[in-house]
C-alpha cells in the first residue's frame, strides 16, 4: 500500500514514520509514505497557499489550486488509469465523519490513499465538493491541524496491512475489531508486591483460558463501554456471560451506591 500524504508541515511526519510498525512495515516494503509538501505545487513567487476569506471572516483559508495539482500529481504517477480512479482522497477535517477501526479495516484494502492535512480556519469548499472522495475525523475536539490526525489513520491502516504485524491473527482479538474491548493482559512475574496474576491463565488449559478471555472483554466492555454492546454481534454464550456480568455488576453497585448506577442500560 501507498499512502500520501499532502501537508504543510512534512518535517512533522519525520519521527513517526521512523520508529516502530510504521518502519519496519516501510523497510519490508509493505508499506511506502509518500509525504508531499502543498507549498510545492505554488507558482508564485511568494508560494502562496492561503489568502483571506471571501465574505470576511477571521483567519486565512487554504487555496484550491495547489492542494488539487498536489493530488493530480499523485494520481497521474499511479500507473493504471482504473486504479488511479478508485484511489480515496480523504481530507482530515473535525467535519468528516468519525473514524473507526471499521473505516480503518475498510481503508486498508486499497493499494494508494491521498491524505490531504487541512490548515489554518479551513480548506477551499471546491477542495471538498470536486476533489476529496471522503472526509475523516478523528473525534469531537479540534487540532491546529489535519497533520496528526492523518498520522492516526496512517497508523490505524498499516497495521491493517497483511504482514505488517508479526502473526496474521494478532489483530483479530484487539479491542474494537470484535466490538468489544480486549480482556486485560498479564506477564512474569507471576506474583508481584502481592498481586498474583489470575490463576486461570497459570493453568495452561487453553479452552479455560479463550473463556476467560471472553468473559473479561464483556465485564470491561460493560463497565466502560456499555454503548459497544448495541452494535457487536454476540453468541448465545456471550450473551449469557453478558447478563451473569449484569447481574454480577448491579449485586456489587447495591453494595456501594456511591458509584454510578446501570440503570438504563
Ligand atoms: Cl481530521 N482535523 C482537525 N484539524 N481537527 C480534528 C480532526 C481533524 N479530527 C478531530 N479534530
Amino acid at each position: 500500500m501507498q499512502i500520501h500524504i499532502l501537508t504543510l508541515f512534512p518535517q512533522l511526519f519525520q519521527s513517526p514514520l521512523s520508529t516502530g510498525i510504521l518502519k519496519r512495515a516501510k523497510d519490508r516494503q509493505l508499506v511506502g509514505i509518500n509525504i508531499r509538501n502543498i507549498r510545492d505545487y505554488t507558482h508564485d513567487k511568494h508560494h502562496t497557499v492561503d489568502d483571506s476569506p471571501y465574505g470576511g471572516g477571521a483567519g486565512m483559508v487554504l487555496k484550491p489550486e495547489p492542494i488539487f495539482e498536489a493530488v493530480e500529481a499523485i494520481t497521474a504517477d499511479i500507473r493504471s488509469a482504473e486504479e488511479s480512479n478508485t484511489v480515496p482522497i480523504i481530507l482530515l477535517t473535525p467535519q468528516g465523519r468519525l473514524f473507526s477501526q471499521q473505516i480503518a479495516l475498510e481503508l486498508s484494502e486499497y493499494s494508494h490513499l491521498v491524505l490531504i492535512c487541512g490548515h489554518y480556519e479551513g480548506v477551499d469548499e471546491r477542495v471538498r465538493e470536486h476533489l476529496a472522495t471522503d472526509e475523516i475525523s478523528i473525534g469531537d475536539y479540534v487540532l491546529s491541524g489535519g497533520e496528526l490526525a492523518a498520522m492516526v489513520v496512517a497508523d490505524a491502516v498499516v497495521r491493517l496491512v497483511p504482514g505488517v504485524l508479526g502473526s496474521a491473527a494478532s489483530p483479530i482479538d484487539e479491542s474494537h475489531t470484535t466490538g468489544l474491548l480486549e480482556h486485560p493482559q498479564y506477564t512474569r512475574p507471576p506474583e508481584y508486591r502481592g498481586w498474583a496474576v489470575p490463576d486461570v491463565l497459570l493453568s495452561g488449559n487453553h479452552s479455560h483460558i479463550a473463556q476467560w478471555h471472553r468473559e473479561q472483554a464483556i465485564i470491561r466492555t460493560l463497565q466502560r463501554r456499555p454503548e459497544l454492546f448495541k452494535k457487536a454481534s454476540l453468541s448465545l454464550e456471550e450473551r449469557q456471560l453478558l447478563n451473569k456480568a449484569k447481574t454480577n455488576l448491579r449485586e456489587r453497585q447495591s453494595l456501594d451506591k456511591t458509584k454510578p448506577s446501570l440503570e438504563g442500560r
